[in-house]
């Protein structure tokens, strides 16, 4: 029998980063062995986003480039955001496709496989009529740190832009428990930090007796002995409530950090978007952070040029900038997605135009980070050391708040400091990253999980 090999490329968010981690996983299970190039691979598998056209387009460029290995007995695999929205176009577009398999559809996957590798063509996993989240026994980890858990999948919100609830499929929780168990197995591998994971994790149900909410699992996971810090993500502003920041202000092991997408400034345009909250309701909840005990870092997701954003409408998330001073922010430029609402809005913005308001977006913030950043000169932060760059001789920390901090070891030790914490004093910063000098270290924990590549 030969070797089963494969090859997978992750394109889109850290939900699409942890499906991929949970696929290997299934794939190893099967006796499969990944490599690190299509060329030595027997199946191919792209795990693709299709959140605004430029995602999109990044598989199909893959695939073209590819079509002579499909006669060489490769197979190709599309899953993911981009497989579940344009189904079995995707045989149209890429005949050398066998395997199309929605996010929703991952728990068939050895199933799918099957049939694929039994010679099958066209294999199809498209069903969004899922109670199920997808779990698996093994779990590839990329990262030998930090680790993700799912904690719901899918979405049940309707944002006129948004092409996730037709990718994703309903919203679905957890059960605490296993969640729960999760979290100890991988603080027992040696995993220090976790990251909760969901579309809308504020929305988290547990569907077992016990029946928390979001802030009651977070506390629980914090609690965990050996997890050092929590994070999660992504929150919806509508359903976010003051118990997260009561629940972050009791246990220093839930990180200093939280993502609050906003998308506008402009509560009109918030209206149009169907984000179900307006400029004022959202700013209460930035006010909530402000006044916690702990210093919390702020991060969203803005989008310009949304059909009929005006001229004002642009100034209004301007200004919110300066009202919020967020840490960081992720902005992009309206891409119309086929079956959304906001689809069939007439009053497009002209490309030009987007690109000009995202620059003056990108440009104000940068002068925000900026400044934000050199006031943290002379301070000391504790980072989690997640790697090295030789050239500059630097360790590259993360901290609480989920600032790059890279810093150099004037002790000239030469022992590895990754996977440890660190304690750092700041002393420069630029608008994406803070550079500093080792001040106190620990030793790294025994890591005792699975590494991706044996
Ligand atoms: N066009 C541009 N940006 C989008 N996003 C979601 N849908 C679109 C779209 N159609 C952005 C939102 C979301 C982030 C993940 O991607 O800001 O929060
Ligand atoms: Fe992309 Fe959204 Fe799918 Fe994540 S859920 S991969 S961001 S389309």
């Amino acid at each position: 029998m030969p070797e089963k090999t494969f090859y997978i490329e992750t394109f889109g968010c850290q939900m699409n980063v942890h499906d991929s981690e949970k696929v290997r996983g299934t794939l190893a299970q099967r006796g499969y062995r990944q490599v690190e190039t299509v060329d030595e691979a027997g199946l191919v598998l792209y795990n693709t986003c299709s959140i605004r056209d430029k995602a999109e387009q990044k598989v199909f460029s893959r695939l073209a480039n590819f079509k002579r290995q499909k006669a060489e007995g490769r197979i190709f695999g599309v899953l993911g955001c981009v497989a579940q929205h344009k189904g079995e176009d995707i045989f149209e577009q890429a005949p050398h496709v066998s395997l199309v398999c929605g996010s929703a559809s991952y728990n068939e996957l050895p199933a799918l496989l099957d049939r694929v590798e039994a010679g099958e063509d066209r294999v199809t996993g498209l069903s969004l009529d899922t109670e199920d989240t997808f779990e698996t026994p093994l779990t590839r980890r990329d990262n030998p740190y930090k680790a993700f858990i799912t904690i719901i999948e899918g979405c049940d919100k309707h944002c006129a832009y948004c092409v996730v609830p037709f990718t994703r499929g309903p919203e679905r929780s957890r059960t605490s428990e296993s969640v729960l168990e999760e979290a100890r197995r991988l603080a027992g591998q040696g995993f220090g930090e976790i990251q909760l994971l969901g579309q809308n994790v504020n929305s988290y149900r547990d569907p077992s007796e016990a029946g928390w909410d979001f802030a009651q699992l977070l506390t629980a996971v914090g609690r965990v002995p050996g997890i050092r810090r929590v994070r999660f993500t992504t929150s919806h502003p509508r359903d976010f409530t003051p118990q997260i920041i009561e629940a972050i202000d009791e246990n220093l092991v839930l990180c200093d950090q939280v993502h609050l997408p906003v998308q506008s400034g402009s509560s009109r345009l918030l209206g149009r978007m169907a984000r179900e909250y307006g400029r004022e309701e959202y700013l209460d909840r930035i006010r909530l952070m402000k006044q916690a005990r702990r210093n919390i870092a702020i991060s969203t997701d803005i989008i310009v040029g949304f059909p009929g954003e005006t001229e004002d409408d642009f100034q209004q998330t301007l200004s919110l900038l300066d009202e919020v001073e967020y840490d960081s922010i992720f902005s992009f430029k309206y891409s119309p997605r086929a079956g959304t609402t906001a689809e069939k809005f007439e009053d497009a913005i002209p490309e030009v135009e987007k690109s000009r308001r995202l620059a003056i977006l990108q440009e104000k913030q940068r002068l925000i980070q900026l400044r934000r950043n050199a006031e943290l000169i002379g301070r000391e932060e504790e980072v989690l050391v997640e790697g090295r760059r030789e050239k500059s001789q630097q360790w590259i920390g993360r901290t609480t708040q989920n600032r790059v901090l890279n810093f150099t070891n004037p002790a000239q030790d030469l022992s590895d400091l990754r996977g440890s914490y660190c304690r750092v004093r700041v002393t420069g910063s630029g608008p994406n990253s803070l550079v500093g000098e080792l001040v106190a270290k620990e030793n790294a924990p025994a890591f005792t999980g699975f590494r991706i590549l044996q």
